[in-house]
């Protein structure tokens, strides 16, 4: 039994905390709440929609970390909330929905979670780039409807993936792991990158640099790895679909806005690809009609990193960039915005 005595003294402890205080925009993996509420006193928005971009406005006033996820805009309406804040802690690798420009001018560290959801990712992209050219979500949904009445010579024939030419538009770490699976299947690999990548990162990808259109020209399947930034919208639009192999397969992991939504509907009603699968969209959560009604679509919900390990280890990374900052009062592990210590 818990004490009067004990009882009253943590009650005291609670209105006197001092310790940092953090805003979670949705529940995370244990490990990290269980690192982070040690240390910090832990708001966890806890509805089961998403939080509004109004709702954080109004949690910001006090707080001194702020944990968002992919989704939330931290724009710069939602910084300048946050008076007291001093770290952005996003639960992503990517990090276009923060106004990076306002939280350096407001020397407010912003952190990410690189290289650990590096794998996973591309895990998702290989069974997408299958998925799709073996039609196997088409498959499945004929399965389950009862259609399968034997063996047929000309039943859900797909596309050879082993052998083909596998463009990849960004080799960064995601990309450079896609290109380590497809060497298995002994897929030619040819990439492209703003600047040529050393050659010994070329070697060990067994990956050609292409310029863009050489590489739209010859894949087979083409797959995207850049971040969103304004060079990179739109960066699959009209004129590159146009360039395209006819019967070529896009494949987007990345953001949603790096391919022309309108213009990949285009392509895939005019047969100019054979089928696309996207964990990404661009007005995400939102899916274009099209997209659903076509056949050779494979539409995912965003799960690039959805694995219980990553998806453990994103959220330790996020609670070490915290306790880095609120803590220790030192530059945090992932730090997308150095500026703010020069
Ligand atoms: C997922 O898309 C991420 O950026 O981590
Ligand atoms: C993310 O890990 C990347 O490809 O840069």
């Amino acid at each position: 039994m818990v004490s009067r005595w004990k009882l009253f003294t943590y009650r005291l402890d609670a209105m006197i905390d001092t310790r940092p205080k953090v805003l979670l925009t949705k529940m995370l993996p244990q490990a990290g709440i269980d690192s982070l509420k040690k240390r910090v006193e832990l708001e966890i928005y806890h509805d089961e929609k998403l939080i509004s971009k109004k709702e954080i406005i109004e949690r910001m006033q006090d707080k001194n970390g702020l944990i968002c996820l992919l989704g939330d805009p931290i724009d710069a309406e939602v910084i300048s909330a946050g008076k007291k804040l001093k770290i952005i802690a996003n639960y992503a690798v990517g990090y276009n929905n923060i106004d990076i420009k306002e939280a350096t001018r407001r020397k407010i560290a912003v952190t990410n979670t690189p290289g650990v959801l590096t794998e996973t990712t591309a895990d998702l992209t290989f069974s997408l780039i299958l998925s799709v050219a073996r039609k196997i979500v088409e498959a499945d949904t004929f399965v389950r409807e009862g259609k399968f009445i034997g063996w047929e010579p000309m039943l859900f024939l797909g596309s050879d993936v082993h052998h083909k030419t596998l463009g990849i538009i960004g080799l960064g770490r995601i990309g450079r792991a896609v290109a380590n699976r497809a060497r298995g299947f002994g897929m030619r690999i040819i990439y492209f990158e703003p600047e040529r990548l050393p050659e010994e990162v070329e070697r060990e990808c067994g990956a050609e640099y292409q310029g863009l259109d050489n590489v739209l020209k010859e894949s087979d399947i083409i797959t995207v790895h850049v971040p969103l930034t304004e060079s990179t919208h739109h960066l699959i639009a009209q004129k590159e679909f146009s360039l395209m192999k006819k019967g070529a397969y896009v494949i987007n992991v990345s953001r949603g806005p790096v391919v022309d939504e309108k213009a990949l509907v285009e392509a895939l009603r005019d047969k100019k690809i054979a089928g696309c699968a996207l964990d990404v969209f661009e007005r995400e959560p939102k899916i274009e009609q099209e997209l659903l009604d076509l056949p050779n679509t494979v539409l995912v919900p965003h799960i690039g990193s959805a694995s219980v390990e990553t998806r453990t280890r994103m959220a330790v990374m996020v609670a070490e960039n915290i306790i880095a900052v609120l803590i220790h009062g030192c530059k945090p592990p992932n730090l997308v915005n150095p500026e703010i210590y020069q």
